[in-house]
């Protein structure tokens, strides 16, 4: 096992009406930016709970935070902060609206030039605005970790950002907000946390015991559950543990001390800066592909998460870690998600190079648990998942 320091400070507060408990987390005298996205709060009540716990408090709201957060919109949103001298800021949404929230946490405090370079140049932010979340959408691990990943639409570019000074101080986990949930969202929700916990997991044997049985029963409550909270979103035996999961699978816990991945992730992010795909079904494309190319470094691992996540027992290392590819791509395929590009988009010719070479122009020249996912193999990747 690998040294490691961990430390996650992110108060968890879940459980049945529990966005009720808001107003013991925010300080009284704060000036509170209420930060959501398209206005599914408003349809499905969150925006109703979320005003009657903040009734003792001086609140501005900041709606229209797109999927897929904008740079655009967030600059707006920070000109908000400054000009009402915001000190706290609360996000009520899904991912988007929590990464964007981490944006301007960090933003707000930034004094260089221009506020893209925090994206550009990757400066970790250690101090941000002080904010708190409702999750809204379980799925990306924003609400738990210190990460945020921003659109910018005019040059197609999404870039991730970070620090220790970006984790929420508080996030509340309300299971029942599920029942609201489209089917698509729900579906994206369940493969970006299964492939949070690969990205971490499928590498190669480290000896880490407790972290690959904490990644391995992630995975095994989101195959369980994801049957029957698509079949129904009402049901908050299996909401509540695919929230859980969801936030346990990007937390930070899970990679500690082992070699992670994250290859999937960087590919998948330029197909949504370049098509608009939806961030899990980009996932769902790029990893099939990913593990069949770097089959023989990854088939040990492969293998093992056959045999323990779904009960693959027969056959050679080899034929365990092919029908396990195989299952992945199914679990993928009855959650009504696609796995080739050419299912997103007509236009998918030259994106293997495209894709290469803004790699190169970054400097990102060896991606994976072993730094040696070249550019060109990139481009092989993506070919293979057209
Ligand atoms: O805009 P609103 O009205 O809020 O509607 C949203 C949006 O249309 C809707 N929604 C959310 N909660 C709902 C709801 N609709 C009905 N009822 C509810 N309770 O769902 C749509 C998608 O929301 P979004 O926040 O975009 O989804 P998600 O949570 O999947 O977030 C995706 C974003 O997070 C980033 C992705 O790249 C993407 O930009 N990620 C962030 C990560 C992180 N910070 O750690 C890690 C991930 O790998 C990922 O990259
Ligand atoms: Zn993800």
């Amino acid at each position: 096992m690998n040294n490691f320091e961990f430390k996650n400070p992110t108060k968890i507060i879940f459980g049945k009406d529990s966005i009720a408990k808001l107003e013991n987390e925010i300080p009284k005298d704060a000036k509170v930016l209420m930060l959501y996205g398209g206005g599914s709060i408003k349809k499905n009540g969150i925006y109703d709970q979320v005003k009657k716990a903040l009734a003792n408090f001086t609140v501005i709201e900041f709606g229209g935070i797109p999927a897929n957060p904008e740079y655009s919109v967030l600059t707006e949103a920070l000109e908000v902060i400054k000009t009402e001298n915001i000190t706290y800021l609360l996000a009520v949404g899904g991912g988007s609206v929590i990464d964007g929230t981490k944006f301007l946490s960090a933003a707000a405090l930034y004094e260089g030039q221009s506020s893209w370079d925090i994206l550009a140049n990757k400066i970790r932010t250690d101090v941000g605005l002080p904010f708190g979340t409702v999750l809204t959408l379980p799925a990306t691990g924003s609400e738990m970790n210190s990460g945020a990943v921003i659109t910018r639409k005019e040059t197609q570019e999404k870039l991730g950002m970070g620090g220790p000074g970006l984790f929420p101080q508080f996030s509340i986990l309300d299971p029942q907000v599920i029942t609201s949930i489209p089917e698509r969202q729900l579906a994206n929700g369940l493969t970006d946390a299964f492939t949070h916990v690969l990205e971490q997991y499928m590498t190669y044997p480290d000896g880490a015991l407790l972290q690959d049985r904490f990644a391995e029963s992630i995975m095994q409550t989101l195959i369980e559950v994801a049957p029957r909270i698509i079949k129904d979103p009402t049901d908050y035996k299996a909401a509540s543990n695919f929230m859980w999961s969801c936030t346990m699978a990007l937390n930070g816990l899970i990679q500690k001390g082992v070699p992670t991945d994250w290859a999937i992730h960087a590919i998948g992010h330029e197909l949504t800066a370049l098509f608009g795909i939806d961030h899990a079904r980009t996932l769902a494309v790029i990893t099939p592909s990913h593990y069949k190319y770097n089959f023989e470094a990854k088939k040990e691992k492969l293998a093992q998460y056959a045999e323990r996540v779904w009960n693959i027992t027969e056959g050679s290392t080899d034929d365990k870690a092919y029908a396990a590819i195989e299952k992945t791509v199914a679990f993928f395929h009855e959650l009504g998600i696609d796995t080739k590009l050419s299912d997103y988009t007509k236009d998918y010719e030259g994106t293997a190079e495209t894709i290469a070479q803004r790699f190169t122009d970054r400097g990102w020249l060896g991606l994976g648990e072993h730094k040696d996912v070249s550019p060109d193999k990139v481009a092989e990747i993506v070919k293979m998942a057209y």
